[in-house]
């Protein structure tokens, strides 16, 4: 990836925090995730009064980008913080990180994490979720 695509990723990801749905716990996040074909999938967040059924924003995007007939993946960042202030890095949950190993290369697929375009960090999939479980183990 190039910077700028790297910052592309970062500014689309936090565009996101306006759609977020948190009326529980105020914790806003986005991201945007970048095919293999050079296209950006968005999410955010999108809670439920039952709790449960909440959906990440990682989640989100992932899963609008394969209903939609793409499944390749190059990276994705993530930001995300109280209110939606960008105050630290919002790495992906478990859940999500298992959704990444469906559809990802854990070598080659890369997670930014980010609170600002000059304030990032980039993590492979391998990093996040060593020894991971995924379709090649079935
Ligand atoms: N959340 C995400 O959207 N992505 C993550 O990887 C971490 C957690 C959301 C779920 C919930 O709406 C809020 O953050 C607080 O957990």
């Amino acid at each position: 990836m190039t910077k700028e695509q790297i910052k592309e990723l970062i500014t689309t990801a936090a565009e996101q925090l306006t759609y977020s749905y948190v009326p529980y716990s105020h914790f806003k996040v986005g991201a945007a995730l970048l095919a293999k074909d050079g296209k950006i999938y968005t999410g955010c967040n999108i809670e439920n009064a039952a709790y449960t059924p909440t959906n990440c924003a990682e989640r989100t995007a992932f899963f609008k980008a394969v209903s939609e007939g793409v499944r390749s993946f190059r990276a994705i960042c993530v930001v995300g913080g109280p209110d939606g202030r960008l105050e630290s890095y919002t790495p992906p949950c478990g859940v999500c990180r298992q959704v990444m190993m469906e559809f990802c290369s854990p070598e080659e697929f890369e997670i930014i994490l980010a609170t600002g375009t000059e304030d990032y960090k980039i993590y492979t999939l391998q990093e996040l979720m060593p020894q991971g479980f995924g379709p090649e183990n079935l």
